[in-house]
């Protein structure tokens, strides 16, 4: 069984994903790790006019082992570099063989992302589309953060959800959308348990 769990930035799809896969005992990959990873290492070269080649070679060369580091992976600014270097189609298209290779592995899989309903896994058996409102995204994310002990600015922390949804949303080569056949579900009103249970039900009645 695939499950494509897509939505925006903080908007619960990790958590679900993650607790869709130990439901029902399925690998799971958070494909914004993948991107992050890129972006973080080519983090020095921002303003470099070399910046896109460098992230097409990062994104070519990435493995599993440059997944380790989720402190450095999951930091806010991290988010922004990630967002910047998936507008770019061969960053993409260097990452998609890692994600499919996951999705098709004999005991099937739960991957989160953007495009997993609609690039890399249009296929799956059922895809959720996890929204929720940018305040909530902003709060879930801050206490995130502040339970690791990363002090936060609230305000610099909306304006960087904001702006990778823009660049996402405006992303030419993103897939960044709804799938038709995916299921809604939006957690802006749940905290994580009732969303859980939310999502259990919706791939329940899929299945
Ligand atoms: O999911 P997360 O917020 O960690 O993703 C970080 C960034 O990586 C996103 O803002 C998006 O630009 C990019 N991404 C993507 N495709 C995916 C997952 C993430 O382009 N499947």
């Amino acid at each position: 069984m695939i499950i494509a769990v897509d939505g925006p930035a903080a908007s619960g799809k990790g958590t679900l994903a993650a607790g869709l896969a130990r439901h029902y005992g399925l690998p799971h990959l958070d494909t914004g790790l993948l991107y992050r990873a890129v972006g973080l290492a080519v983090a020095d070269k921002a303003d470099d006019p070399g910046f896109e080649s460098a992230a097409i070679a990062a994104a070519q060369a990435l493995d599993a082992g440059h997944l380790d580091d989720l402190a450095a992976l999951t930091a806010a600014e991290t988010g922004v570099l990630a967002s910047k270097v998936a507008v770019i189609a061969e960053v993409r298209a260097a990452l998609f063989d890692f994600q499919r290779n996951f999705a098709t592995g004999p005991d099937g899989a739960v991957l989160d992302g953007r495009d997993i309903g609609t690039r890399i896994c249009p296929d799956a058996d059922v895809k959720l589309f996890i929204q929720a409102d940018s305040k909530a995204r902003m709060e879930r994310r801050a206490r995130q953060l502040e339970a690791r002990g990363v002090a936060v600015d609230r305000y610099a922390l909306f304006h960087q959800i904001e702006e990778r949804d823009a660049r996402d949303m405006l992303n030419p080569h993103g897939g960044f959308y709804q799938a038709e056949d995916a299921h809604l579900l939006d957690t802006t009103h749940f905290g994580i348990e009732a969303a859980l249970r939310a999502a259990i039900a919706i791939v329940e009645k899929a299945m």
